[in-house]
Parts: C-alpha cells; structure tokens; sequence
C-alpha cells in the first residue's frame, strides 16, 4: 500500500529543490530560508494540513484499463512528456531512410503520422483496443494491429526503422522486447526508443489510478530505468547507439499550472503552492531519454541474437 498524501508530495518537492540548490550551487541562504519558510506555510495551511491523501495499491490496475481512461485525452495539448520528447524523436526520424517502419506501442499513432507523412510504410502496433481507435481514425491508411511487444506479428527481418516511443517503461524486461526488434528488424535497420527519464520518475507526482478488485484506488506497475539497461539489453543484441539525448524540461512550466483549489490528490496541479520549490526542482531536469540505435548487419544472423 502507497499513501499518497498531496502535502507530503509538495514537502518532498521542497525537498528535492533544496538538494538540488545545493549541489548545483544555486542554494543561497535566502533560497534556503525561502524554502524552510515556505515548509512552515504548507504543513500550517488548513486545506493542506486536512487535506487527505488516497491509500494506493500498486499493481491492481494494468496498461490496457489505463490506457482505456487515457485514450480519449491522450492527444490534448499540454502533455509535456510529447512536447519535450517530439521533436528529438521527429529529428532522427527525419534522417533516417525511408522503407518500412514499425511503430511499436503506437498508441494514438503520433509517430506513426510522422512515419506515413514521410513516405514510410508504416504499421502500427499496440495493445491497447482504445488507443488503437483513435489511431485508425486518424490514419485510415495505415496498418494497425493489436498485438503486443513481446509478439510482434511480423516475419523474420520484415522492416528497415523501429520507433518504441514512450513505452518501454511498461515492460518489466527490456531484453525479451528489444529481441523482438532485433528479430524483425532488417540487417542495418534502425531502433528509435524514447522513454521517460529515471530522474523525472522520482520528481513527478505518482498519480493513483482507476480502483482495482478490491475497490480501492491502484497505482500502475512501472519500470523506469538507469541507461545502463538499455545498453545491458540492446549491445548484446547487435544493436550499435547511433545517439542518445536526454531532453530536458523547459523553464517557465510550472507559472502555467492551473490551480487547484481542492488538493484531493497528488497531481500537476498542485505546483502553484509552492511555485519557487517546483521550479527550482523540476524545471531544466531530463524528462525523456531518447536512444537511436543501429542494428549491427554483420551480427544479424547469429542464432544467439535472435
Ligand atoms: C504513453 S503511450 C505511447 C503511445 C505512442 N507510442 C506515443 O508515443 O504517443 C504507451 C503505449 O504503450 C502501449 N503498451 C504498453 N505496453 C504494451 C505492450 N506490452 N505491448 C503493446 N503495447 C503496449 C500502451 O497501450 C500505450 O498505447
């Protein structure tokens, strides 16, 4: 059990800025009085002290009830995971050449529509029925299935590009998944992964989620990791890193965040109570990790690579 508790997640973001300040130089003493001033505001504002959290259960939801919550708003604007990882990732598939492309974990098909305008053809593979929708509507054209990572319905050396796009943090192994890319991908083909970032993982809210058999509300299984396991997973395989950027945060994020009056639960919104703290914590801090990977063509056939 997780209890989530909307003060403690904003104690922590002091927290987490004052480390921050410290190691990076930017903790004079009026920071650090601001924060421990700022301490005292949170823990004696009534609507925070008597605000209550929300008892989690880890692991009774799964991606498919998640995503079928998600679908509907999964593509509104101000998602700043898709505004910071996008253009890193349309940047290298931009220079890629055009074949055929898988997009794996697809979702609503943001990739894919990148893929298909670029002349690629493309497939789309995801698990989930919801988010598949939304992405056949949007590009009636293209192929999609739902199927998922660790069975791509896809022949031996079938495709020339890979993009897993902001997914892998859902698989509990890398290596069964980044072996299927490598079985389907073509001597030479290219791998593009984008993941959530490590870090990012510790500093922003855990959202408790739809609730689970036992009625109470659950917490979604994740796996974020450092990137060392990805070249753990991927060297072996043949796979050579053509790239990896680690794009950051923008400035300015947190003066945005609407304000909620009703801190019921851990979420973006709770910011604004301590604007300086979250700022200095979060803002210019690695969001997304974004690898592009080549796979070796001399290695290919190696039956241990497969
Ligand atoms: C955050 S969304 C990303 C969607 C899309 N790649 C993008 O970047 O916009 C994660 C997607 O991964 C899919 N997914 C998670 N685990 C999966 C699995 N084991 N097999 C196939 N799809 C999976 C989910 O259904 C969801 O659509």
């Amino acid at each position: 059990m997780t209890y989530l508790s909307p003060l403690g997640y904003l104690l922590g973001v002091e927290g987490a800025a004052l480390l921050r300040g410290f190691r990076e130089g930017s903790a004079d003493r009026a920071f650090v009085e601001a924060r421990i001033t700022e301490i005292r505001t949170l823990l004696d504002t009534p609507a925070l002290a008597h605000a209550e959290g929300v008892t989690a259960e880890p692991g009774t939801v799964g991606t498919a009830e998640v995503y079928e919550d998600w679908a509907p708003h999964y593509d509104a604007p101000g998602n700043q995971m898709i505004d910071v990882e996008q253009p890193v990732v349309r940047r290298v598939l931009d220079g890629l050449p055009v074949g055929t492309a898988l997009d794996a974990a697809c979702g609503t098909g943001r990739h894919t529509a990148h893929l298909h305008e670029l002349g690629h053809r493309v497939i789309g593979v995801d698990a989930s029925p919801d988010m598949l929708a939304r992405a056949r509507e949007r590009l009636p054209d293209v192929d999609f299935c739902e199927a998922d990572l660790h069975r791509l319905p896809l022949p031996d050396d079938a495709v020339d590009t890979v993009v897993c796009a902001l997914a892998l943090t859902h698989v509990p192994e890398l290596a069964p998944v980044l072996r299927e890319f490598a079985r389907v991908l073509r001597p030479g083909g290219h791998l593009v992964i984008s993941d959530a970032h490590l870090l990012s993982s510790y500093l922003r809210p855990t959202l408790p989620r739809r609730p689970g058999p036992d009625g109470r509300p659950s917490l979604l299984d994740e796996y974020h990791r450092p990137l060392s396991a990805y070249l753990t997973a991927a060297l072996p395989l043949g796979f050579q890193v053509r790239g990896c950027e680690e794009p950051r945060r923008p400035r300015g994020f947190v003066a945005t965040a609407a304000p909620d009056p009703l801190p019921t639960h851990p979420s973006w919104d709770l910011h604004h109570w301590c604007r300086e703290a979250s700022a200095a914590a979060l803002e210019d801090s690695p969001l997304a990790v974004v690898w592009h990977f080549q796979l070796d063509a001399t290695r290919k056939g190696s039956p241990s690579n497969r």
